[in-house]
């Protein structure tokens, strides 16, 4: 696990939105598993800005969404394809044709789950994988207590979850309480997957993805089991890590290695 550890929020972006450009640069049809919430809006927008000074051609980027809310069809205007449009589709050249999303009202249930797992296998797996982190330990909706090798499945959201998607909907009844959401075991297939956090009010989590024990009742510990995971946070939500000094060096001296080998007094 790579710990990223910017002073803002703004310099995590940054450099999460190099590593996504180098990647869609470098190939063809990469495929990009992105999730909603409020972490990744600086993101997304910073995509935009590197489209706009075209520095980026997003048009055979492929998106899937890493979940959805059951009930809501893809034009309302919680849903994860609104969500797409205003803020990838709209702001640069990705084609939503290339858009796969996950219907949140299908006539079956476990078929359309079904079909999710193998539209994946179909376009050769997920590239990258880009998470936020919910304060309960959350990836995608994956709650507490998610099998650590779930496939993509219908879940219920949490209460906390509930709460904190009041704003988004408007009102408490108004939130859905079912999710289709890839599995944790769907995720971790992902050949590389970079978790985003930002502020106080998730340094607690961080603490517990980081350095707490790996269980299903913190789903997020986890992705201490990826060979290619990666965290991209600010100073705020690394603030309780105890190896945080480790950390930044370890991942500031990494461009030195090649210097140092070729000093090393053997
Ligand atoms: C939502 C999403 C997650 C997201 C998380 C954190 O429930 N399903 O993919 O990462 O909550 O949201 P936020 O970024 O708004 O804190």
């Amino acid at each position: 696990m790579e710990i990223i550890i910017e002073a803002t929020k703004e310099m995590a972006a940054d450099k999460i939105v190099e590593k996504i450009v180098s990647l869609v640069n470098i190939k063809k049809y990469p495929v990009i598993s992105l999730p909603s919430g409020k972490t990744p809006l600086i993101v997304y927008q910073k995509m935009a800005e590197a489209y706009k000074r075209g520095e980026v051609d997003f048009s055979e980027t492929l998106v899937l969404a890493l979940d959805e809310f059951l009930g809501i069809p893809h034009d309302h205007p919680c849903s994860t394809f609104s969500y797409f449009q205003e803020n990838l589709i709209n702001q640069t050249n990705i084609d939503p044709r290339n858009i796969y999303l996950i219907d949140g009202r299908p006539t079956n249930l476990k078929s359309e789950c079904r079909r999710v797992e193998e539209q994946i296998r179909d376009l050769g797996g997920i590239d990258i994988q880009i998470l936020g982190i919910g304060r309960d330990g959350h990836i995608g909706f994956n709650e507490p207590g998610s099998s650590l090798t779930s496939r993509t499945r219908v879940k219920p959201l949490a209460q906390s979850t509930r709460d904190n998607l009041v704003s988004l909907f408007g009102a408490p009844e108004k939130v859905p309480p079912f999710c289709i959401t890839l599995g944790i075991g769907t995720i971790m297939e992902a050949d590389q997957v970079a978790l985003l956090a930002f502020g106080n009010e998730k340094a607690t989590a961080i603490k517990r993805c980081v350095e707490g024990p790996i269980c299903s009742a913190f789903p997020a510990s986890i992705l201490q089991m990826h060979p290619e995971a990666e965290l991209y946070i600010d100073e705020e939500a690394a603030s309780l890590l105890e190896q945080r000094d480790f950390y930044k060096w370890a991942h500031e001296s990494k461009s030195t290695i090649e210097e140092y080998m070729a000093k090393a007094p053997l």
